[in-house]
């Protein structure tokens, strides 16, 4: 009998499993499409307001300005005026190039400014409070962005984000959930009690007043206004009075860069990604050379074989990643060495189908990533044909947690994404070596990957997403679901994601979405799995241009992602 009730349970057991993973397949379907034109991003209103830009005639730069704004407005987590971001482009007529608006130290960094007078990482420090925050940079991305390429008056722009900042935007129940979560450090962080602090309800309408005025100056003074206007005044003496180093002089100081995006072929794709200050577009590169040989089509999506090569691609790339990146205005970054195909072809000669390469036999052991908080990604095609892929992060969820009452946004807590300390991790497990070193003025190494895709020399796809180092794994597994397993957008961004970033030497999966059989296998054959840690793999938003010109978007159900066009 109780033999019997053993085997009933187990059949019940794999019953169930089986049941998770078909309702993710029975999940998976076609995303809107549309004819013209298309904004994907993390909020209903930011792709509403950004698509409504382009009905009026405005092209995908226009949108960008607002979609960025309204992503500051609606989804306060991650869009902000208070951090920073990439754009990758591709205009109608093929000329593609990036915008760097990343977050920079300031003049008084310092390489040790983490360290105690022993030496050791101070917890907390750049990751919380006033300390933690870069310069930021989405104010000079927009002007940037607008001045060279922008078609419609700056006013029509910010007229409908202000408005919706006076009108209020409502509380969806993941929002609540993740406020609730980061109410304690809201109160912990700031001196007084904060607008978000408030214990917020689904469905209650929260209006970003204070915001609004910010945004008001913002348009009518332009870049200047934050930068070397009253509200940079106002910054930086907030920023001080909570114990951090930001000056007026760091604001006037901060520019966006125009950066050569990394280009690269893979079967018949041209991918366009973003370059360093970022990892993304050469990890991205070396992941995708580095598998092109292999027949992953043949060994199916998500199957073992498929799971180990891109896993020990992928292992080698961020070996690579943690040694060789950082801000090229301050290091030499070997690009064209690591992305050569000798090199990522020398990289993948010791792989082998029988067992896993161990990360402690890979080279370039000195640098440990591991997941932070939140970003957020948005793709938008326009009716002319212009296509633009932009990141853009406070960091953390929330970023540092310090919060402006009076010019009614968060800080962000990018200082973290430098190595505190190179050689010894930090308190969030980050290893960094001396190409991400602080130094005054310096952009901390980031993972974001803005992405757009050609085939045949045409526009084929704009992909990309939050999630810290699993940003360009994800990223890589969607392009390869669309290309490679004939995806629809939406399938592709639905599909399970795993992620392996050499150290911690797991392989990181979505829990419940990966076959036992499969995870059995893999384990029998070296590797070490881990469903616990890293519950969500990135919020991918992509727009896919379908064989007869309309638009299909994948807006990600892993969080209140959506897609709207005409
Ligand atoms: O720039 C970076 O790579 C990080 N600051 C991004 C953080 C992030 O994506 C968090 N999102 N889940």
């Amino acid at each position: 009998m109780k033999q019997f009730l053993t085997i009933l349970l187990i059949a019940f057991i794999a019953f169930s499993c089986k049941k998770t993973a078909d309702k993710v397949i029975k999940k998976r379907k076609i995303g809107l499409v549309t004819k013209n034109a298309m904004v994907v991003s993390a909020r209903i209103e930011a792709s509403k307001i950004g698509s409504d830009i382009l009905k009026q005639g405005g092209n995908a730069f226009d949108a960008m300005v607002a979609t960025e704004l309204a992503l500051a407005v609606a989804y306060p987590y991650a869009g902000n005026i208070g951090g920073g971001g990439f754009m990758v482009y591709r205009k109608n007529d093929g000329s593609i190039g990036a915008l760097d608006y990343r977050e920079k130290a300031s003049k008084k960094a310092t390489k040790d400014m983490y360290l105690d007078s022993l030496g050791n990482v101070i917890p907390n420090l750049s990751t919380r409070g006033a300390m933690a925050v870069g310069v930021p940079g989405t104010i000079a991305g927009i002007f940037a962005c607008h001045e060279r390429f922008g078609s419609l008056p700056i006013n029509t722009i910010f007229d409908p984000v202000i408005a919706l900042a006076k009108k209020g935007v409502i509380v969806t129940k993941k929002q609540k959930e993740r406020l609730l979560e980061k109410r304690n450090d809201f109160l912990e962080v700031n001196k007084d009690t904060i607008l978000l602090a408030k214990e917020w309800k689904e469905s209650d309408t929260i209006k970003y007043n204070n915001l609004a005025e910010t945004l008001t100056r913002i348009k009518n003074n332009g870049k200047d206004e934050f930068y070397n206007g009253e509200t940079a005044i106002r910054l930086a003496k907030f920023i001080q009075d909570n114990g951090g180093i930001i000056t007026t002089d760091d604001l006037a100081a901060y520019e966006a860069k125009w950066r050569t995006p990394v280009i690269f072929k893979y079967d018949n794709l041209k991918i366009i990604s973003m370059s360093p200050p970022s990892s993304g577009g050469i990890a991205l590169a070396q992941i995708l050379k580095s598998i092109e040989s292999f027949n992953l089509e043949s060994y199916g999506h998500n199957s073992i074989k498929a799971i180990q090569v891109i896993t020990e691609a992928e292992r080698r790339a961020y070996a690579d990643r943690s040694f060789y990146l950082g801000d090229p205005d301050f290091v030499t970054v070997p690009q064209n060495k690591l992305i050569s195909d000798k090199y990522l072809k020398d990289r993948m000669s010791n792989f082998s189908f029988d067992k896993a390469t161990p990360s402690a036999e890979v080279s370039h052991g000195s640098v440990q990533i591991i997941e932070s908080n939140e970003t957020t990604h948005y793709s938008i095609v326009d009716q002319f044909g212009n296509a633009i892929a932009v990141t853009t992060t406070l960091n953390s969820g929330y970023g540092s947690k310090l919060y402006s009452n009076d010019l009614g946004f968060f800080l962000n807590n990018e200082m973290d994404d430098f190595s505190s300390k190179p050689g010894i991790p930090n308190v969030y497990g980050l290893i960094g070596a001396e190409a991400n070193k602080i130094v005054p003025e310096k952009r901390m190494l980031s993972s974001m990957t803005p992405t757009i895709v050609e085939k045949d020399n045409k526009l084929y796809m704009s992909v990309g997403t939050p999630g810290g180092s699993a940003i360009i794994t994800s990223v890589l597994q969607t392009i390869l679901n669309v290309h490679k397993f004939k995806m629809s957008m939406q399938d592709a961004v639905n599909a399970p994601r795993f992620h392996h970033q050499w150290l911690p030497d797991v392989i990181m999966m979505e829990p419940n979405l990966f076959p036992r059989k499969t995870i059995n296998a893999l384990q029998k054959k070296g590797y070490t799995i881990n469903e616990e840690d890293l519950p969500v793999i990135g919020k991918v938003d992509g727009i896919l241009i379908l064989p007869d010109g309309s638009l299909e978007g994948g807006a990600d159900y892993r969080g209140d992602d959506s897609a709207s066009g005409f």
